[in-house]
């Protein structure tokens, strides 16, 4: 026992602390597990006590005890991300993020210097893309770097392209062009306007800028990059990616399906089943904005309120208590409680792969967050997209433009009633409904078809397992002086901040 234990290779995950995040990398954490790993699990102490609290009932001090009940060997462990537990992060964001990038590092540093003697020993890292410290880290203690990109593979290849977007003039120069992007490898020709929030935003030297900048660089330092995405939707841009180094589609990593009774959830969870059991096949609309836009205006909210109760279909609304932009705890328009009984209900959280799992929902009213895009696709649900920022404009394209499985609520950012119950009609009902049924099946098929025994996202995940395994010998027979790495901070700042500095500098040339 004492010999196989030995040759596990043992994983550290750590996932960027917001659910869309977490969510992929509990099922990645579950999955590699079930194929042999052992994984130690971080959460930071602010995210643990998020879902510790949202679950009813006693709160667990680990949450992947039933996973390990069951035989898994998966450890668990939290790390302050240097703010104490009582701060807000979600109002105080810009700040949170700059202690992500300057201060979370040394926290997790430490915590791999605890693990050191763990059994068996430390040999892989698998973080999050967006954290610019992970290569770093895993070089300070000798591990194999997995990149893991939530996101789908065309956001990651223009995030990892900056330069030739910036090159062409589409990111970051006074006179930005307005013509296709036809220039990015495996990528075909796109609208501007399908860009990620960041890249068509006018401040370019935000704190999200600058873990931009230094993440997709951080990221070509990485031995592997993991993509929770499925080969036969992005194979060009996937392609592309993996000449450059080597890319791996393993997904869909549909959350909760493959949890092991794993919590992730950071609100309370509503049980929407009853109510859904009573409500025809089909028949009712799922509205949800993600789990951490809160973009939306209250007038948006008015106006997608009146929209549904004109549309006269069925719903569920997901309304977290902070969507909304406002101090204002009460944003529904007087007497829409009232308007929708029998045939709205508002939850403040639910599980939402189990509702849209359920036969009476028709269709999804979504902000095309990508977990949401994947489920929504598992559940054969097409859509219809209200992108509010980051990925979800990009997402968007893929979802209207490339698969068609979707409609497109609006071009600009505020809606109108009327649109909203237009949309709603053509999404639920008819010949469009139909068509649009019919399309996103085709798509769910590839997915599905995707995690059979032979299928791609299975191929490329042993391929994926063999990789780390060969690396980490390779590792192993490598000589490693750790004392000489921890003389420096491990987030010292590297040709990349260089990079970050040129592009900053000349957005300040440019105001
Ligand atoms: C953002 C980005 O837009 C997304 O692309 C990125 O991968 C993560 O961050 P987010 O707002 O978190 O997205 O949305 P999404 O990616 O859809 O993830 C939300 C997750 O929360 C999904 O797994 C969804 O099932 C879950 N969820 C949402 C619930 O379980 N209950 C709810 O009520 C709403």
């Amino acid at each position: 026992m004492a010999g196989n234990q030995a040759r596990r290779p043992h994983a550290i995950m750590i996932p960027y602390p917001y659910q869309g995040h977490i969510n992929p990398f509990v099922s990645l954490a579950v999955k590699l597990a079930s194929h042999g790993f052992t994984i130690t699990f971080i959460n930071t102490q602010s995210v643990h006590r998020r879902i510790s609290r949202a679950q009813t009932g006693a709160s667990r001090a680990d949450i992947f005890s039933c996973a390990r009940d069951s035989g898994l060997d998966i450890r668990y462990a939290t790390v302050s991300d240097g703010f104490p537990l009582g701060f807000d992060r979600s109002l105080n964001h810009d700040q949170f993020v700059e202690g992500l990038i300057h201060v979370f590092s040394a926290h997790v540093d430490d915590l791999l210097g605890s693990l050191a003697d763990s059994d068996p020993p430390v040999t892989c890292l698998i973080a999050d893309t967006f954290y610019v410290w992970a290569s770093d880290i895993a070089r300070k203690y000798n591990l194999v770097c997995v990149s893991f990109w939530t996101e789908p593979a065309l956001v990651l290849s223009l995030y990892y392209h900056l330069d030739l977007l910036k090159k062409n003039g589409h990111f970051g120069s006074q006179d930005r062009r307005k013509d296709m992007i036809d220039y990015i490898p495996g990528v075909g020709a796109m609208k501007p306007t399908d860009l990620m929030s960041y890249l068509q935003a006018d401040d370019i030297c935000t704190v999200v800028h600058r873990v931009i900048y230094r993440a997709f660089e951080d990221v070509k330092k990485a031995d592997v990059i993991i993509c929770n995405t499925v080969e036969e939707l992005e194979l060009n841009t996937l392609s592309a990616l993996h000449r450059k180094q080597p890319t791996y589609a393993i997904g869909p990593i549909v959350s909760g399906f493959t949890n092991q009774g794993v919590a992730t959830s950071l609100w309370s969870e509503s049980d929407c089943t009853p109510w859904l059991n009573t409500k025809p096949n089909g028949s009712v609309l799922y509205v949800s904005f993600g789990s951490h836009a809160h973009t939306t205006s209250k007038q948006d909210i008015w106006e997608i309120a009146r929209g549904l109760l004109i549309s006269g279909v069925n719903f569920v609304w997901v309304i977290r208590p902070d969507i909304v932009n406002s101090d204002e705890a009460n944003f529904l328009p007087t007497g829409f409680e009232n308007a929708m009984k029998g045939r709205g209900l508002i939850v403040q959280w639910c599980s939402q792969i189990k509702v849209i799992s359920h036969p009476a929902i028709g269709g999804f009213l979504s902000h095309c967050g990508w977990n949401s895009v994947l489920e929504s696709i598992w559940s054969r649900v097409p859509l219809i997209c209200f992108p509010l920022f980051t990925d979800q404009f990009t997402n968007r394209k893929l979802v209207v433009n490339d698969w068609k499985i979707g409609i497109n609520l609006c071009d600009r950012n505020s809606i109108t009633r009327d649109e909203v119950e237009e949309k709603i009609k053509y999404l639920m009902s008819g010949k469009s409904s139909e068509e649009l049924r019919n399309a996103i099946k085709e798509v769910s098929r590839k997915l599905e078809n995707a995690l059979t025994s032979d299928g791609s996202s299975e191929r490329n995940f042993r391929v994926f397992m063999e990789d780390i395994k060969a690396q980490i010998k390779k590792k192993a027979g490598v000589v490693f002086d750790v004392q000489e790495q921890t003389r420096g901070h491990v987030w010292a700042p590297t040709a990349v901040n260089l990079c970050e500095q040129t592009i900053c500098s000349l957005s300040s040339n440019i105001n």
